[in-house]
């Protein structure tokens, strides 16, 4: 199932690129859903028809979904909430208080990303279109089974080490602190969600069937948050291959008071053009009315994509390379408009750590780079350039052991 997925800032038309995304792919033959993350559901109002929970035809081979995000997390975090729910009022939180705060922010969005494998397990699609909250919270979100791996194996492991143990000689402890160990479908849950979390992390970065499309306006904000949100994405793994630059004032056109635009427009265009290269940048007009309807969002279509099949890739580089070059091995980041001076880099055991700001990247390395040192990183070409010298490093391990001999 190839999925694409549509992320920017609130307004800059995320959903209306990407139900005009959908329509172009079903009426190219591929089966097709269009799911919408976004807690501010507006797919309903793109296509101008009601949408359900659950996929709702909307013509053929399309298919749309406004997912509940509380319905899904019902389901799935019940008995985690209802452990905190408990620990909570324990601690004099009153109950409707202690039952929203069990909702993390952001876990509603989170939940509704499981549905990606039950619809990618079941088959019946061909493309699956992401509408996604805005940047910020999707990156988060996104970014989170990778952050999420390290509190995994933590939670993992004190349950096994310590939750286990104390669970079983439960009737020689104190009722207090029997009282806060979590039952065991607690548990199981979380194990459960933090799993399916890992196979989407999996799915989203696969960089073969997956890839993001940035949407965004040719305004200053939108500019710079686009940036981080590509920075940050290829620090993840997640392949972007196109970026869109909408509601562009038609240069033809007389815009009367707008006239001034035109011209802040089209220096931030040269910008985004030059400071997004090589990836494609789409230019996309500003209508003279809102795009709403399937006959709207097919002419849409047409501008973003010409007679090309949206399924396509359509910039076809992988955002982590390893690279050997004679006895020197270099992981390769791209990483677009990081700022040098925030990357730190180091290497433990056998995951190399990327961090930039407070986004941080783990990189499990090849076998035979485990245990050495990374050399200095450098930063050119949009590309942070890891070094790892296999030979001088080899001396340094030979001379180490000859010491210790
Ligand atoms: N190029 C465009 N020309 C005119 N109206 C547009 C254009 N792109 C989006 N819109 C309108 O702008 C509003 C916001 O767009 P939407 O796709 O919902 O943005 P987002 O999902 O990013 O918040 C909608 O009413 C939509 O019809
Ligand atoms: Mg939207």
């Amino acid at each position: 199932m190839r999925i694409l997925t549509f992320t920017g800032k609130g307004g800059v038309g995320k959903t209306s690129v990407s139900a005009a995304t959908a329509v172009r792919l079903s009426e190219m033959g591929h089966r097709t859903l269009v799911l919408s993350t976004d807690p501010a559901h507006s797919l309903s109002d793109s296509f101008n028809l009601p949408l359900g929970a659950e996929p709702t035809k909307i013509k053929e081979n399309l298919h749309a979904i406004e997912v509940n995000p509380y319905v899904d997390l019902k389901q799935n975090w019940h008995s985690v909430q209802k452990y905190y729910t408990r620990i909570f009022m324990a601690q004099g939180v009153s109950g409707v208080m202690a039952d929203e705060m069990t909702i993390l922010p952001g876990m509603e969005e989170l939940f509704s990303l499981l549905r990606i494998k039950r619809y990618k397990s079941a088959g019946l699609y061909d493309a699956l279109v992401l509408d996604t909250a805005p940047t910020g919270e999707t990156l988060r979100l996104l970014s989170l089974p990778d952050t999420l791996s390290w509190g995994m194996k933590a939670v993992k492991n004190v349950n096994k080490y310590i939750v286990r143990p104390l669970s079983k000689p439960l009737s020689k402890m104190s009722d207090k602190i029997a009282y806060y160990i979590p039952p065991e479908d607690a548990i199981e849950s979380v194990d459960q969600v933090f799993d399916e979390l890992e196979d989407i992390r999996e799915i989203l970065t696969d960089n073969v069937k997956s890839t993001v499309r940035l949407v965004m306006n040719a305004e200053k904000m939108s500019i710079k948050e686009t940036m981080r949100a590509l920075t940050y994405l290829n620090l993840y793994g997640f392949k972007v291959d196109m970026v869109l630059v909408n509601r562009l004032l038609d240069m033809q056109e007389n815009s009367g008071y707008l006239e001034k635009w035109k011209a802040i427009q089209q220096k931030y265009l040269g910008e985004i053009e030059e400071g997004f290269a090589p990836l494609p940048v789409k230019k996309l007009k500003m209508y003279d009315q809102e795009i709403v309807g399937v006959k709207a969002l097919e002419m849409f279509a047409h501008d973003i994509y010409g007679d090309v099949d949206p399924s396509g890739m359509m910039y076809d580089e992988p955002p982590i390379k390893f690279i050997r070059t004679g006895d020197v091995y270099e992981v390769q980041l791209k990483l677009m408009f990081a700022n040098p001076v925030d990357i730190d880099v180091w290497v433990t055991g056998d995951e190399l750590f990327v961090q930039i700001g407070n986004q941080r990247k783990i990189i499990t390395l090849p076998i035979s780079l485990t245990g050495l040192e990374p050399g200095d990183a450098v930063f050119k070409d949009k590309w942070l350039h890891i070094p790892f010298d296999l030979e001088r490093q080899g001396q340094h391990k030979r001379s180490r052991e000859m010491h210790k001999a």
